[in-house]
């Protein structure tokens, strides 16, 4: 469910017109309701309510201070994967005690700057960077608490480029060898082992693979006691999708997911953590664009949008279907035409969709891009020189710029000249 609907013939997010945003930010822009962030979020909260948990946001997925700022008042955790991220993390008040640092390849420095900064756990993900770890952490007179990944072996059935608990994928440790890893994790010295962290791919539409890895989880985490270690906080990552389509069938909701989570793992009175990203913030943001052009091809219509791949990457990166809706609301039973919508890039990747059935649409209307919330902002670059478009943030009736478009001079000027030229 999402705050993105249409009113007297317009669409709004919450009680304002997209239009207006428009008026006053120009396109493109990517635009975020409050009250899906935060219902998105507390959805997750309740579903495990009981157990002592921690919700940590996957900030991955939309990092913007704003966003943060808004999931911290309602007390979420944070998980970062890079010193930028950790960064960010605390610069909007997020306490290193709700920070959880996962990712393969911490550097020296990421692991020093959390270690300085505080922090409640590292997720680490290989021998190497545990002894690494350790020994900067000794150094530095500190004992940090971490969990080790465990990569379960388990198909999410997701998109390949985000499935991540295959064993030919690069993360965790492969469960197979946990014992081994473990022994030797408890006998460094500046980390304390108080946990098992999985996750197993994002976009997962079906509990199934969660449940498998959740088992393979709850069965280690009592090896392992039995071997003698404390196993008391079980990271069981994110992961779980989002409808991209309002023709979809519904995945599973965070309830589903919570209830799974107490059936496979409760019995064991550990603490509990979760990552989500994606259903947190995916449907509580939409990229809005301008239609440029309507060009005829040989057998085809283009709608030639002031958006591109540089804004979202999504179906040029992993074939994503977005919904594309008109901003002025369609009058009922409208009729439809196929169009292949693409952007301005020079690169015929540059397609957002192909035979894609809209109402008519001229040049100077503007579309709207669902689920776009989450690995879009994120992801967009400035390839061919297009600035990175606006952040808007929506409360009820009134909307803030939480990222402004730079000037093409601002740039430039990032750019150093040697002294040779
Ligand atoms: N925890 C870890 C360790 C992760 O690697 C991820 C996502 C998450 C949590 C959050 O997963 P989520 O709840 O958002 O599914 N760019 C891709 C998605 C990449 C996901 C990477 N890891 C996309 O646009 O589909």
């Amino acid at each position: 469910m999402d705050h993105f609907l249409y009113r007297d013939g317009a669409l709004y997010a919450e009680d304002v017109a997209i239009a207006d945003i428009a008026a006053a930010v120009g396109t493109p822009f990517y635009v975020y309701s409050t009250a899906t962030l935060e219902r998105h979020f507390r959805l997750f909260d309740e579903a495990l309510s009981g157990t002592e948990h921690l919700v940590c946001y996957a900030m991955k997925a939309a990092s913007n201070q704003a966003i943060l700022r808004t999931l911290a008042a309602l007390g979420a955790g944070m998980d970062v994967v890079s010193g930028g991220e950790y960064a960010r993390a605390r610069a909007a008040g997020v306490p290193g005690d709700r920070i959880v640092f996962s990712g393969v390849g911490k550097t020296r420095a990421e692991i020093a700057q959390a270690l300085t900064g505080g922090i409640r756990q590292f997720n680490l993900e290989s021998e190497p960077e545990m002894r690494l770890l350790s020994e900067i952490a000794s150094a530095m007179g500190q004992v940090v608490p971490v969990t080790i990944r465990v990569n379960p072996d388990v198909d999410a059935k997701t998109h390949a480029k985000i499935s991540t608990g295959k064993s030919e994928n690069k993360f965790g440790i492969p469960i197979s060898r946990a014992r081994a890893v473990y022994a030797e994790a408890a006998a460094l010295p500046g980390i304390e082992v108080i946990g098992i962290d999985v996750h197993i791919g994002s976009q997962l539409t079906d509990l199934a693979p969660f449940e498998a890895a959740f088992l393979k989880v709850a069965e280690l985490t009592e090896t392992l006691r039995a071997d003698g270690h404390d196993i008391r906080r079980l990271d069981l990552g994110g992961g779980l999708g989002i409808p991209y389509t309002r023709s979809n069938e519904a995945p599973p909701l965070p309830t589903d997911f919570g209830a799974l989570i107490k059936r496979t793992v409760g019995h064991l009175g550990c603490e509990i953590e979760i990552e989500p990203g994606r259903l947190i913030v995916g449907n509580a943001g939409l990229l809005v664009s301008e239609a440029i052009y309507v060009k005829e091809g040989e057998d085809r219509q283009f709608l030639i949008l002031d958006a591109a791949m540089n804004d979202l990457i999504r179906p040029a990166m992993y074939d994503a279907w977005h919904d594309i809706v008109p901003v002025i609301e369609p009058a009922p039973g409208a009729e439809q035409m196929a169009y292949d919508v693409v952007g301005p890039v020079c690169e015929s990747g540059d397609t957002f969709a192909k035979g894609r059935m809209l109402p008519q649409i001229q040049a100077g209307d503007l579309v709207a891009f669902r689920s776009a919330g989450a690995y879009g902002a994120v992801m967009s670059s400035e390839y061919n020189t297009r600035p990175l478009i606006p952040e808007v943030l929506v409360k009820d009736d009134h909307f803030a710029v939480i990222r402004a478009r730079p000037t093409f001079d601002e740039i430039i000027s990032r750019d150093t000249i040697p002294a040779w030229l």
